[in-house]
């Protein structure tokens, strides 16, 4: 489906989401003349605001959110905007929707409907566009997470979209997909020959993909508690990123083919065994630069829920038999980084003898600083009487400095430019999502049936010392 689409609704436009990035992703987008002319914008929500209450709103969050070098054309970017008062629970308001998308004929229209709201309510939004002609073959959906908190509630939201909308027309968002260096990844995978030839478990010792976060719980607790580290990060973006770096070559950068390779990964990884997993909850401490409270403390009540998780993955393939993928993402770390580190494994022989030759390894940066870092080993320059001096140097690219010129995208830019013109590949199909629950579930049957409890940590830490031992036992160091 590539057709452009006309109208884009926004479900839940008052709300968070929409604030922080949608609007102003939407606004950047139009005044980089990037939104075609035509494009008009329908926010819609439960509040009772007037088109123009709703553009001064969106003025604000924009105003707030977007660096004002990208706000030019801020005025006609919310003259494109209108707002329908909403309780999708309702048939009310639906029929008043459908006259602000346009009384077009069906087929001159293509609607892009974007639900930025409780998965809970998806079921009632679709029946309402439904009744209303706006759920047809003239329209596509793009969903956020949490798609569900387990395999059988994710599938029925995906039965519940599926009964109005083909999987063409269904754009999953993970917005880890919108970012530049997760694309990147794409990049420097399959525009250089030099990595495809080491890329497998001959080559590669192991793998470790990290995502740290500074904050805690914010004001997240219901939905949080109910979640924890595993399921909104592990669930979703990490098992994403690991996908991207195991998949084997897409034959395009179609939809098709990426997405093909992507769930191959996702259903070879073996359940993990009791031992491959560690989970915690961190205490008082310092971080985020400041004093922080404990997570018990911020939610007011004991809690067994994690807020950080270490895992040792293994995917049953050819390619990458026997090598570790050592996941650990965690709330209150010392520092915000999303960073993906494949361990090359050591030269078959030495002919150095007495240097300790590090093995090579390439790091790639994901967040906040983009970049790639390759650890290669050098000679130290000198006239040495017993034998060369060697020593690890460094071969960095940041990308900001090797693109200078380039601004900072907010990830949910590709993705909703994407929507609007109908283009899926960076966007997750329902057997992924799916072949995703179906791990995740697994592991917390394991922690049910051990009766496993998160450890605690401290605040600004790298997580309980049980994740540490988790890869040290391996001999593995968590990169850092
Ligand atoms: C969201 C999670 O999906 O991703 C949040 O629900 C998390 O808990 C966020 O903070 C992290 O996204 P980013 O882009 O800041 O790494």
């Amino acid at each position: 489906m590539t057709t452009t689409a006309d109208t884009l609704i926004l479900f839940g436009a008052t709300g968070d989401l929409s604030q922080r990035m949608l609007l102003p992703s939407l606004c950047a987008l139009a005044g980089e003349g990037l939104l075609h002319e035509e494009l008009r914008i329908v926010g819609t929500a439960r509040s009772d605001l007037s088109d123009a209450q709703f553009r001064d709103f969106a003025r604000e969050a924009i105003e707030t959110y977007l660096p004002a070098e990208r706000r030019g054309g801020i005025d006609d970017f919310l003259a494109r905007l209108l707002y329908q008062p909403l309780d999708v629970t309702t048939p009310e308001g639906y029929a008043e929707l459908a006259a602000k998308v346009g009384a077009k004929e069906k087929g001159d229209r293509e609607v892009a409907i974007f639900l930025s709201t409780a998965p809970s309510l998806f079921k009632a939004t679709i029946e309402g566009l439904a009744a209303h002609g706006l759920a047809d073959e003239h329209a596509r959906i793009c969903l956020e997470k949490p798609l569900g908190s387990d395999l059988e509630s994710s599938c029925a939201i995906n039965d519940a979209v599926a009964a109005a909308f083909t999987e063409d027309r269904i754009f999953r968002i993970d917005h880890y997909l919108g970012k530049e260096t997760v694309q990147n990844l794409i990049a420097l995978r399959f525009a250089n020959i030099m990595f495809e030839p080491l890329w497998n478990a001959r080559h590669i010792e192991h793998v470790q993909i990290t995502v740290g976060e500074t904050v805690g719980l914010e004001s997240r607790a219901d939905f949080y508690e109910n979640a924890g580290a595993l399921r909104d990060m592990v669930q979703n973006h990490m098992l994403q990123l690991l996908a991207l770096v195991a998949m084997e070559p897409p034959g395009s950068f179609e939809a098709g083919a990426v997405r093909d390779e992507k769930v191959k990964v996702l259903r070879a990884l073996r359940p993990i065994a009791a031992d491959e997993s560690v989970t915690g909850q961190y205490r008082g401490g310092a971080a985020d630069g400041r004093i922080v409270p404990g997570y018990d403390e911020e939610l007011g009540r004991d809690s067994e829920t994690e807020t950080f998780v270490a895992l040792k993955a293994h995917i049953d393939n050819w390619r990458w038999q026997g090598v570790p993928f050592y996941l650990r993402t965690g709330k209150r770390m010392p520092e915000r980084v999303t960073e993906i580190v494949v361990q090359f494994a050591p030269v078959p022989h030495s002919i150095f003898p007495g240097a300790r030759l590090k093995q090579n390894r390439l790091v790639i940066g994901i967040q906040p600083v983009e970049n790639v870092h390759l650890r290669l080993m050098a000679k130290v320059p000198g006239i040495e009487q017993d034998g060369m001096v060697l020593r690890e140097v460094p071969l960095d690219i940041t990308m900001p400095d090797a693109f200078t010129g380039k601004v900072k995208r907010i990830a949910y830019e590709r993705l909703l430019l994407d929507l609007v013109h109908g283009e899926q590949t960076l966007f997750v199909r329902r057997d992924e999502v799916e072949a995703q629950w179906r791990w995740i579930d697994a592991i917390r049957k394991t922690w049910a049936d051990e009766g496993q409890t998160p450890k605690t940590y401290n605040a600004g830490s790298w997580g309980p010392s049980a994740a540490i031992a988790l890869a040290e036992r391996d001999g593995v160091s968590w990169h850092e």
